[in-house]
C-alpha cells in the first residue's frame, strides 16, 4: 500500500483518469450543440488540460477549430482564456469510421498518452466498426468509450451492439450517456424523495393514484428531419430519458456502499414494467411533417407518442404511469405530476372538489417542486379553495448535463450512464411498440396531439398539461392559487 498524502490523488486514481479525449462525428451536429461547449465548461471550471482529438470524415484542424469557435460564440460560452485553449488545442484526424488507416493516424496523434475517452458522437450503426478499428489500432487499450443515444434501434439490436462492444470494452469502461440524468432537476428527484422522511409514507399505492410525466415540446423537427424519421418519439425521448424519470420516481431506496446501488435499483424498475401493447399507446405526427428535409413523404414516424405503463412491483402495483411528448405541442416543458387519492370523506359538507392533491416537479426548463393541496378560503364558512405551494430553485452556476456527464466519464464514474441490463430492459418495454404496430393520429400542430390520446386514460383520469409557472425568488417557497 502507497501512503497518500491529503487532497493529493492516489496513483490508481491518477491512472483511471482518462489522458486524452477523442470525439468521433466531430463535424456532426451534436459536437456542435453540446460537446464543444461541455469540453469548454471543464476547462474553464475545472482546469481540464487533456489533448482533444476530433475524428470525421471531412474538414481539417483549421476548419474544426473554426467550427468549435463558432459553437461556443453561438451558445454565449464568454470564457476568452478557456476559448482559447480549447480552440487552439484542438487536432483533427480526417477519415472514415471503417477505414483502419484513420485509426493508425489516430493512434500516432495519441502519442504517449494511455488512457484515452473516446466519444462516439455518431450514429449506432457505426459503433461496431469504430470499436472494431479502435482495438485492431491499439487506439483502445487503456481506453474508455462513451456511446450516443439512441443505443440500438430496439431490443434485438441493443443486445447485439451491447455483445459487440464487449468484445472489447468491459462494462466498466463503457459509458451510455442520456443527459437527462445529468440534469440537476432529474438528480434532485432521487434526492427529494430519499431525504426527506414525509414523502416515504405516502410514495405507494395506498396514497397515490397516478404519476403523470409530460414532455411536450413547442418546436418541430426542423432541420434533424432524418435522423427523426429513423428514430421517432418512442426511441428518441421515451426509451431512454422518460424511462429513466419513471425509474428515478418509482425505485426503492439504494442501501448498502457499492456505487452500483443506485443503478442496481433504477434497473429493478424498469425491469418490473410490463412490456407495452398497442393498447397501452397512441402515436400521433403532427400536420406537414412529411413535408420536412430528410422525411420520407410517406413516412409514418411518431412525433407524438401519449402512453400508460404498469410499474409491477409491491408499491406500484395499479398505479397507472401516464407518460405523453410530442412535437409542435403548445409549450415546452417537462414536468411529473404524482397525483393523490382523495381523503375518504368530506367533513366539512363541500362538493368532491375537482382536483386531488398532489406533487408536482418541473424538470425543464425552470426547477421547482409543488405541492397542491386544499386550504381554507378566508371568511366564516368552512369552505376551500386549491392552492400550491410553491418552490423555485434558480442556480445559474449549475454545469449543463453533457459538461457534467463528460467529466464523470473523464473521471471514471459511471453512476449518471446507462448500465447495460437498464437499456436492454428499457427496450424491452417498448420493444412491441415500435415501427407502426399501433395506428398513427394526425395532429394540428400547436395542439396537445390527437384526441385518441385519451384512450390511454383509465378510472376517470385526464390529461395534465403542464403550464409555465411565475417564479418566485430563488430558495423562497410560497403559497399561490391553483388552477
Ligand atoms: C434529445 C432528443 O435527446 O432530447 C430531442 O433527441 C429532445 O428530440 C431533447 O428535444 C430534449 O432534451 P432537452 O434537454 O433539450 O430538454
Amino acid at each position: 500500500m502507497v501512503a497518500v498524502g491529503p487532497g493529493r490523488p492516489s496513483r490508481d486514481a491518477r491512472q483511471d483518469r482518462a489522458d486524452a479525449f477523442v470525439f468521433f462525428g466531430a463535424t456532426g451536429d451534436l459536437a456542435y450543440r453540446q460537446i464543444f461547449p461541455a469540453l469548454a465548461g471543464l476547462i474553464r471550471d475545472e482546469g481540464f488540460d487533456l489533448p482533444i482529438i476530433g475524428v470525421a470524415r471531412h474538414g481539417d484542424t483549421d476548419a474544426l477549430r473554426r467550427r468549435a469557435h463558432e459553437s461556443l460564440a453561438e451558445h454565449g460560452f464568454k470564457d476568452g482564456e478557456a476559448t482559447r485553449k480549447l480552440v487552439d488545442g484542438l487536432t483533427f484526424v480526417r477519415g472514415s469510421d471503417d477505414d483502419a488507416e484513420t485509426f493508425y493516424a489516430l493512434r500516432r496523434e495519441l502519442g504517449k498518452t494511455r488512457h484515452p475517452l473516446h466519444y462516439m458522437a455518431i450514429p449506432p450503426a457505426l459503433f461496431g466498426a469504430v470499436v472494431d478499428n479502435l482495438q485492431a489500432s491499439g487506439c483502445a487499450r487503456g481506453a474508455r468509450i462513451i456511446a450516443e443515444k439512441p443505443f440500438g434501434h430496439d431490443l434485438d439490436s441493443a443486445r447485439a451492439l451491447n455483445e459487440e462492444i464487449h468484445r472489447v470494452f468491459a462494462e466498466r469502461d463503457i459509458f451510455r450517456i442520456d443527459h437527462y440524468l445529468g440534469k440537476e432537476p432529474v438528480q434532485n428527484l432521487l434526492y427529494f424523495r430519499f431525504a426527506n422522511l414525509f414523502l416515504e409514507p405516502i410514495w405507494n399505492r395506498d396514497y397515490l393514484s397516478s404519476v403523470h410525466i409530460n414532455m411536450p415540446e413547442a418546436f418541430d423537427v426542423a432541420d434533424r428531419g432524418a435522423f427523426y424519421d429513423a428514430a421517432g418519439a418512442i426511441r428518441d425521448v421515451i426509451q431512454n430519458h422518460l424511462l429513466q424519470v419513471v425509474s428515478l420516481l418509482a425505485m426503492e431506496p439504494p442501501s448498502g456502499h457499492m456505487p452500483e446501488a443506485t443503478r442496481n435499483e433504477q434497473f429493478k424498475v424498469v425491469d418490473s414494467i410490463r412490456p407495452l401493447s398497442p393498447a397501452d399507446v397512441i402515436r400521433g405526427q403532427y400536420r406537414g411533417y412529411c413535408e420536412v428535409e430528410g422525411v420520407a413523404p410517406d413516412s409514418t414516424t411518431e412525433t407524438f407518442v401519449a402512453l400508460r405503463l404498469n410499474v409491477n412491483t409491491r408499491r406500484w402495483a395499479g398505479v397507472p404511469f401516464y407518460i405523453r411528448t410530442g412535437k409542435s405541442l403548445p409549450v415546452t416543458a417537462t414536468e411529473v405530476r404524482v397525483e393523490m387519492k382523495r381523503p375518504p370523506q368530506l367533513p366539512f359538507g363541500e362538493r368532491r372538489p375537482p382536483d386531488a392533491d398532489y406533487f408536482r416537479f418541473r424538470l425543464t426548463p425552470d426547477m421547482s417542486i409543488s405541492l397542491g393541496a386544499r386550504a381554507k378560503k378566508p371568511g366564516e364558512a368552512m369552505v376551500g379553495e386549491a392552492v400550491e405551494l410553491y418552490a423555485a430553485h434558480e442556480s445559474p452556476d449549475v454545469r449543463p448535463p453533457y459538461q457534467r456527464l463528460i467529466g464523470d466519464a473523464i473521471r471514471g464514474d459511471q453512476s449518471l450512464f446507462a448500465r447495460e441490463d437498464w437499456v436492454e430492459a428499457a427496450w424491452r418495454v417498448v420493444d412491441g411498440v415500435l415501427d407502426g404496430r399501433t395506428p398513427l393520429y394526425e395532429y394540428e400542430p400547436g395542439t396537445w396531439g390527437p384526441q385518441e390520446a385519451d384512450e390511454v386514460l383509465v378510472h376517470g383520469d385526464r390529461w395534465l398539461d403542464p403550464q409555465v409557472g411565475p417564479s418566485v425568488p430563488v430558495g423562497r417557497a410560497s403559497a399561490r392559487s391553483a388552477r
